[in-house]
């Protein structure tokens, strides 16, 4: 009896560590898209000022998100992708109903051999800002724990490991013969104070797995790839503290040592491509934010691609992010209403480009314009700092191709 209990165990502990890869296929495809941010309808439709309130956020088209996703999954069916990977902040603000409601629209579209992955974001999970936007008033909404997550998205991903941390919602997949993906949990879902903690780590017990799985992958002669929320490199040199991970010097240390490729973050909601270690961090702004867009990735046996594709919609997103821009920028810029009208002008089409990753296509036109030359003279002027963050991200955020050697 003991025996055939032993038995039964082995086969049981086999079959869950000895699962075939995602594909047989050399070539792979992944689409890769980030912090979706859904928002259930029925959490603000009652709200007379929801609409307008959207207009003084951070761009993102919370009110247009169910078109967007639309959009996103008929071109889905069209490019047949092997994988759609998230790299989380899935739901708006951890509702349990935009979580029901986003992962049956993701079930959608695992069809024709595509599947869907997901890991966490800052926002998603016991976040106790969960809250709907009603007629007269906030209305409290149940938010999810990290074991609802799980049961949740059971099937977008969870359902494709190969092996899975038991200390945090990270998973490896084994995606072909030659690739493996971490999707690492680095999200705090704790509070600091009065305010939910955004800044990102993995525990020790998480490094311990993740180092563990690198070097089963190295001796499986696999090539690994990351996904994670927070970012590994830094984005913008004045604002980081809480996207790029915690210890990230020793956390690239420990890729580059198992000769990590790409690592594929988000979080910071800006198109932007970083080395760090030698290691390309490709952080994919928000699928809400113009021009509406995610990674289109091609993994072969000696290289990798990364190229973006936006989305349309029935509304023109940029005009969309320019309005969001202006509305927050606007008491900031002090100078008199026609050189102001010039400062705004410029800082909304940098801000534009800058997030959409395209600022090589305007840096001239903004260092020769008018605004410039006014805020120029005016150093201390409130956005002058940021300005020169945003035009220091004028390389190409757009496209990257990596060789691999095997
Ligand atoms: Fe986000």
């Amino acid at each position: 009896m003991k025996k055939v209990l032993w038995i039964i165990i082995c086969i049981f502990l086999v079959g869950c560590q000895n699962k075939a890869p995602l594909s047989v296929k050399e070539n792979f495809k992944i689409v890769v898209a980030s912090d979706l941010h859904y928002f259930a309808k029925e959490n603000y439709e009652e709200c007379e000022w929801f609409e307008e309130y959207m207009l003084y956020g951070d761009g993102k088209m919370v009110t247009y998100a169910d078109e967007i996703l639309d959009a996103f999954a008929q071109r889905m069916e069209e490019i047949q992708p092997d994988l759609i990977l998230l790299t989380g902040d899935l739901s708006y603000n951890g509702e349990k109903n935009s979580h029901e409601q986003l992962a049956e629209k993701l079930k959608q579209m695992e069809k024709n051999g595509t599947q869907v992955a997901v890991i966490d974001g800052n926002h998603d999970i016991d976040n106790m800002f969960a809250k709907g936007y009603g007629k007269d008033d906030y209305i409290d909404l149940e938010y999810i724990s990290g074991k609802d997550f799980l049961n949740i998205y059971k099937d977008l991903g969870y359902d494709l490991a190969v092996s899975q941390d038991k200390n945090s919602l990270s998973y490896r997949i084994d995606l072909n013969e030659q690739y493996s993906l971490l999707i690492l949990d680095t999200a705090r879902h704790e509070m600091t104070g009065s305010i939910l903690n955004s800044s990102g780590r993995l525990t020790e017990n998480t490094y311990a797995w993740t180092e563990n799985e690198l070097k089963n992958i190295q001796k499986e002669n696999r090539v690994p790839l990351i996904a994670m929320h927070h970012n590994l490199a830094i984005h913008n040199s004045n604002n980081y503290a809480n996207y790029t991970i915690n210890e990230n010097e020793k956390i690239a240390a420990l890729f580059k040592e198992y000769n990590v490729p790409l690592v594929l973050s988000g979080h910071i909601h800006l198109q932007s491509i970083k080395q760090i270690d030698e290691i390309f961090d490709v952080v994919t702004t928000s699928l809400l934010d113009n021009p509406l867009q995610y990674g289109l990735i091609e993994i072969s046996k000696d290289s990798i691609t990364y190229d973006n594709e936006s989305l349309n919609i029935s509304v023109n997103s940029a005009d969309y992010f320019d309005t969001v821009t202006y509305n927050r920028f606007e008491e900031n810029v002090n100078y008199k209403e026609d050189e102001k009208k010039k400062v705004l002008e410029m800082l909304v089409l940098a801000n534009r480009h800058y997030f959409a990753g395209t600022m090589d296509e305007v840096k001239d036109e903004i260092l020769a314009s008018e605004g410039y030359q006014i805020i120029k003279n005016d150093e201390s002027a409130h956005y002058w700092k940021y300005l020169q963050t945003m035009l220091e991200n004028d390389q190409e955020q757009n496209h990257l191709k990596i060789s691999i050697e095997k």
